[in-house]
């Protein structure tokens, strides 16, 4: 017997639920393998590993349109995911007058909103799905914009638990949340930057904000200019021209205006100032989201954005980073290696710093840098500056703690 065909049946909890379970029933009946996320049954979702799995693994999706899932950015994920991946993406409409994403290029779609009319449409759906007739990706959808998102680091060393964790804040598919600003708090050197890279990379992240993911770098004082200047890339990789971005006051008008019904992801790096979010915020663009990387945990709370916390590395993934910046295997790490770990806390700053002082240093370097990092102060996670600032310079390890002193670790 051939194997069933794998229907992901990708629907909002808001209003697509019911239809969701009633073609699922019925498609199993048929004697297809069917997935839906039962999560969002009960009432909202976020963005999952099962999800993506149960994504590749489909044959056909069927999109559930509905003003629901127009919102959400698990819904245009799932739908944008699938069509990059050319599975057969069949349009269902909820409701006949359902927004329709741009992103789909479709010749027909099957119009389930009149429930007398259910037994014969389903037979049509399962026409398209047996002859996978279904849409397709719509040319402008097709290749990468004017991209702003700065490279990973060489050496980048992927934290998926970390990466998951905030991606479910920014992907989610509830009715009432407040997370349309997102504040990722930690102290200097943390890994926030790299983090919040890796993020705009994710083919998730990217899939549910078809208009864009647009990186901007704020710093502790950047002067109007440097905002305006910011503020035109982000039109140019909305694909706008930046006329009119003049002052800044102008400029934030208009990129609100271009934001207003796009669905995009802001990331601004390294904020120091509330202003500065004020500065970008798209205002009342529903389908926006704006994360934003700070080690001033004040900030966030003072606008009212969702806090999410980055920690320090865990034990496995520091002695990953140190040794991939040093240019060994874990395994031909020196006996001190262990002793440098300690030493470093997890601080992915710190650890890349010495790794890349100690690329293809002999052992007896390591034990050098070792002694000089047990006789700092002990490195302290805060956000505030430390004493015995200017002590034992010209140690070996002088160039690391110069370095932690900048990020007020020392
Ligand atoms: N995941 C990672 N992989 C490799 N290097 C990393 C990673 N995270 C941080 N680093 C290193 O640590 C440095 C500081 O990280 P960064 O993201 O800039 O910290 P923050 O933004 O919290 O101050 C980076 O420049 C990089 O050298
Ligand atoms: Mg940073």
């Amino acid at each position: 017997m051939p194997k069933p065909l794998n229907v992901f049946i990708s629907y909002a909890h808001k209003d697509g639920a019911k239809l969701a379970s009633q073609l699922q029933a019925d498609l199993t009946a048929r004697g297809y393998d069917t997935w839906l996320d039962q999560a969002r049954l009960q009432g909202g979702s976020n963005w999952s590993r099962e999800i993506e799995e149960a994504l590749d693994n489909a044959d056909v999706v069927l999109a559930l349109l509905s003003a629901g899932s127009f919102e959400s950015e698990v819904c245009r994920g799932e739908q944008l995911r699938s069509l990059r991946h050319r599975k057969c993406v069949i349009p269902v409409l909820v409701h006949v007058r359902a927004d329709r994403p741009v992103y789909l290029e479709v010749r027909q779609y099957r119009d389930f909103s009149e429930p007398e009319l259910y037994s014969l449409r389903l037979e049509d759906l399962i026409r398209d799905i047996e002859s996978r007739s279904g849409a397709d990706l719509a040319p402008g959808f097709r290749k990468t914009r004017y991209d702003t998102v700065p490279p990973l680091p060489a050496n980048f060393v992927s934290r998926p638990a970390e990466l998951e964790s905030l991606r479910q804040v920014v992907l989610s598919d509830r009715e009432r949340r407040n997370v349309a600003l997102v504040a990722l708090r930690g102290m200097g050197g943390i890994g926030k930057t790299v983090l919040a890279q890796a993020l705009c990379r994710d083919e998730a992240v990217q899939a549910a904000f078809p208009d864009g993911v647009l990186w901007v770098k704020v710093g502790e004082k950047p002067t109007d200019a440097d905002l305006v200047g910011q503020m035109r890339e982000a039109a140019k990789a909305l694909g706008s021209s930046a006329e009119g971005f003049d002052t800044l006051e102008a400029s934030s008008k208009l990129l609100r205006t271009l934001l207003k019904d796009k669905a995009a992801l802001l990331v601004l790096d390294d904020v120091w100032h509330a202003n500065h979010v004020y500065d970008f915020q798209p205002g009342d663009a529903r389908f926006c989201r704006l994360l934003f990387t700070t080690r001033n945990a004040e900030i966030g709370a003072a606008i009212g954005a969702h806090g999410h916390s980055l920690d320090v590395l865990a034990e496995e993934q520091a002695r990953r980073l140190l040794a991939t910046y040093a240019g060994r295997s874990e395994e031909e790490l020196p006996g001190e290696a262990a002793g440098i770990l300690h030493e470093c806390k997890g601080l992915p700053l710190a650890l890349a710093m010495i790794g890349a002082m100690l690329r293809e240093e002999p052992p007896r370097r390591w034990a050098d840098v070792l002694d000089s990092l047990t006789r700092i102060p002990q490195l302290r996670l805060s956000e505030s500056r430390g004493r015995n600032r200017g002590e034992r310079q010209g140690s070996p390890a002088g160039g690391a703690e110069a370095l932690f002193r900048s990020c007020g670790l020392a």
